[in-house]
């Protein structure tokens, strides 16, 4: 759907080179919702604005659709570029028009008749739930609908792409909860892949399948949302997944432990709660687990579960008991206490 294929992006001027991307390749399939999260300056916008060719690449090729869009007939790329949309982080409404007319406005520069503008708008204004809006001008509205109206305008030309470049970033939590909901049932129901950009874990976590995680122009680590949030194996990974699941070893544990005490860290996905499962190896084996921190959250509406367990035992007793936890299919590392 969107494939980079060693994408990279220089910005020259007079004074300086700036290396913005430096060699991206990245899948995204039909169907997703991909995220690509990093600090300030990593090269997330001109990712994403490679996509629509708001910004060229310098070497490397992007296909979308199957269709590499640089080497495209003006006539052809019009057409292709109508399939993607794309909302800002700061919304970029007209504030001259009325809601209404901020909606129609890609129909209306692509020759749509008045009739059918007329039911597009009012369709995707209820989609968005601001049908009562219409009248109204931007100045008028919350931010979260002012994004609300920017998705209705991005969907107007139905696109098969939606680019989403820190879209929440100027909202609070609830309503970047709520924006994002609607992003889902973009996703849904209207089958529209979803590109998004943030710099935060939270948003990821809400509505992501996939993710990758950029750093200094470069994709550091990718893949599903599950296994990174599970096992991020960088450490600007773990620190963004710190941001959102707190799993880490107790620091009252950390000063009071004597010797090399053996930590399991577990995680759970789905209904599979860890209480049966910590009582069965305890009955099963002989070792004793003291669970230091137990938590629970949500990752795209499933629950993620967390444990941080110390087991004592015999040496061969807690091997069988981490090759019997393996073997459920649950994830189990051995964290150290001292890194
Ligand atoms: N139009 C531009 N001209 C020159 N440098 C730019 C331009 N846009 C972005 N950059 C630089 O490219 C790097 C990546 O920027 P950007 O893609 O905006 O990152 P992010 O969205 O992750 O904050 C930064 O060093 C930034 O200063
Ligand atoms: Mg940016």
């Amino acid at each position: 759907m969107i494939e980079f294929q060693n994408v990279k992006k220089r910005y020259e001027s007079k004074k300086q080179t700036v290396e913005a991307l430096k060699g991206i390749d990245l899948i995204v399939e039909k169907g997703d919702i991909f995220g690509v999260v990093g600090y300030s300056g990593a090269g997330k916008s001109t990712l994403i604005r490679l996509v629509n060719l708001l910004e060229r690449p310098s070497e490397g090729e992007i296909l979308v659709n199957g269709k590499a869009l640089t080497s495209l007939k003006p006539k052809d790329l019009r057409a292709e570029k109508k399939k993607i949309g794309m909302i800002f982080q700061h919304f970029n409404l007209l504030n001259s028009k009325t809601v209404f007319d901020n909606v129609a406005m890609p129909l209306i520069l692509s020759g749509t008749p008045v009739k059918e503008i007329q039911t597009r708008v009012n369709e995707l204004l209820e989609f968005v739930g601001l049908l009562g809006k219409a009248k109204n001008y931007p100045e008028q509205l919350s931010g979260g609908q002012k994004q609300r109206i920017g998705i209705a305008r991005a969907l107007a030309t139905n696109p098969s792409i939606l680019l989403c470049d820190e879209a929440t970033s100027a909202l609070d939590p609830q309503t970047t909860s709520a924006v994002l909901q609607l992003l889902k049932k973009v996703n849904q129901e209207y089958n529209i892949t979803i590109l998004l950009i943030t710099h935060e874990m939270s948003v990821i976590r809400e509505i992501c399948n996939k993710v990758a995680v950029m750093e200094g122009g470069r994709i550091v680590e990718q893949g599903p949302v599950f296994d990174v949030f599970a096992k991020p194996q960088t450490e600007i990974a773990q620190n963004f997944v710190r941001t959102v699941i707190h799993d880490e070893i107790p620091k009252s544990f950390k000063s009071q432990a004597a010797g090399n005490p053996i930590i399991w860290k577990i995680n759970f996905i789905g209904a599979n709660s860890g209480k049966p499962l910590l009582s069965t190896v305890a009955k099963q084996f002989d070792v004793d687990l003291n669970v230091l921190s137990a938590n629970i959250s949500e990752i795209q509406e499933t629950p993620f579960g967390n444990l941080i367990i110390e087991v004592t035992g015999e040496e061969s007793e807690i091997k069988k008991a981490y090759d019997y936890i393996q073997a459920e299919n649950i994830l189990v590392q051995e964290v150290r206490i001292h890194e």
